[in-house]
């Protein structure tokens, strides 16, 4: 029998987006085996895909609920052992609630649910067992943030004192200035997407970002958000001063309607000794700031990298790693988690991590309702 930890997916079938994503990612290090899931609700398309793709139609369920009935009727050497969860917003925390009450490890897209209250109970629900669950903000996987991150902890910038992230989006002008197509994207409608969208969709990517790298908590924050139209109940674009501290500062830029940007992720802490700089449409350079010198560039592979950042890296320097080997770096991860192996806690985010995005979110909507007031989280 393989020694692969049986994985099941929900939704990313052949329709959208993230799926691929997820199973490349898990196939990376050999450590997963696809058996089975729920990849989209229509069951002759659920079918036809997983017969596209090669995956055994008979774990291929019809729905959730089914999904949980015959895989927990099954011994519990051949049952589903971690299911990832990437469905529309609205399904993650009831899938995720019932997952983990099964007996099930969860892999959960971001954001991790609609609503922070939804959050603590996945919080409390996940103390109950001793299940594994990861949030896949993709982007901390990437060998040079794992490099920023230690380079940071180790306090190779001194202290801190800014903090920006910009994530730059374009694709949902197309769609905002057409009334009708504003209307049928599950992005722009709070019964599916939650309370936020661009905030909720990459800001909180942003925000998970920077507390990643610094290893510091945001302590408030101040949010202008922008709407455009009036029939338009999410936010698509927004401006997010945040406060570490009384001298730690930053701003986070979020916008899905950054008029032809494509993926433009950036993020830049700076230091009293140095600053870092990082950018997601150019992944593998992590620039080094420093008063009165040349600027370094780092790279992925080299033995100048840390031990977090080189177990990330899988080829000699030189081979281009992307957002592929970002997101399979996060499933090695989670692999040696359910195998009970040791891990560094950067390898991936956890329920903190998705529940402090969650609180985020929420508070960011609060902040620009309330008039662009200073909220404090959690
Ligand atoms: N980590 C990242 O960088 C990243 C990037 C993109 C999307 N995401 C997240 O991934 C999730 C999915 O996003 P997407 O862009 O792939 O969406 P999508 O609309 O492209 O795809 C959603 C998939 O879920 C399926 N689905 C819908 N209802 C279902 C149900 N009841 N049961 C089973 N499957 C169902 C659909 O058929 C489709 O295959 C979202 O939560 C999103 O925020 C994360």
């Amino acid at each position: 029998m393989s020694s692969k930890i049986r994985l099941g997916i929900l939704g990313g079938g052949g329709d959208s987006l993230i799926g691929v994503l997820h199973r490349v990612a898990s196939s990376m290090f050999d450590s997963f085996e696809l058996v089975g899931g729920v990849f989209n609700p229509n069951i002759e398309e659920n079918i036809g895909f997983a017969e596209r793709i090669g995956i055994p139609t008979h774990r291929v369920y019809k729905d959730f609920d089914t999904l949980i009935e015959k895989e927990t009727a099954l011994p519990e050497n051949q049952r589903m052992q971690v299911i990832s969860i990437l469905t529309p917003n609205f399904l993650h925390f009831p899938m995720a609630k019932k997952l983990l009450e099964n007996g099930f490890n969860v892999i959960c897209e971001k954001p991790m649910t609609t609503t922070y209250e939804e959050a603590k109970i996945l919080k409390e629900t996940l103390a109950k067992t001793k299940a594994v669950f990861a949030v896949t903000y993709t982007y901390t996987g990437y060998p040079m943030v794992r490099q920023m991150r230690e380079m940071i902890l180790g306090g190779e910038l001194g202290e801190i004192q800014k903090v920006d992230a910009q994530y730059y989006q374009g694709w949902i002008n197309p769609i905002i200035h057409d009334k009708e197509k504003r209307a049928n994207t599950w992005r722009l409608n709070p019964e599916k997407s939650g309370i936020s969208c661009c905030v909720g969709d990459i800001g909180t990517h942003a925000f998970d970002m920077i507390e990643f790298v610094t290893g510091q908590h945001v302590n408030s924050i101040l949010a202008d958000l922008n709407y455009l139209y009036e029939d338009n109940r999410m936010d698509i674009d927004g401006t997010i001063l945040i406060r570490f501290s009384k001298n730690v500062k930053g701003v986070i830029r979020a916008s899905q309607i950054a008029t032809g940007e494509e993926n433009n992720f950036t993020v830049q802490v700076y230091g009293k000794k140095a600053g870092l700089k990082w950018e997601q449409e150019n992944p593998n350079y992590l620039y080094l700031l420093e008063d009165g010198q040349p600027l370094r560039v780092l790279k992925p592979g080299h033995a100048y990298n840390s031990k977090l950042s080189l177990d990330g890296t899988k080829l000699p320097p030189g081979h281009p790693e992307g957002i592929f080997d970002s997101m399979g770096n996060i499933y090695k991860g989670i692999a040696k988690a359910i195998r009970g192996e040791a891990y560094n806690s950067g390898e991936f985010p956890t329920i903190i991590d998705g529940a402090r995005g969650m609180d985020f979110i929420e508070k960011a909507v609060e902040s620009h309702r309330k008039g662009n007031v200073w909220v404090t989280l959690d």
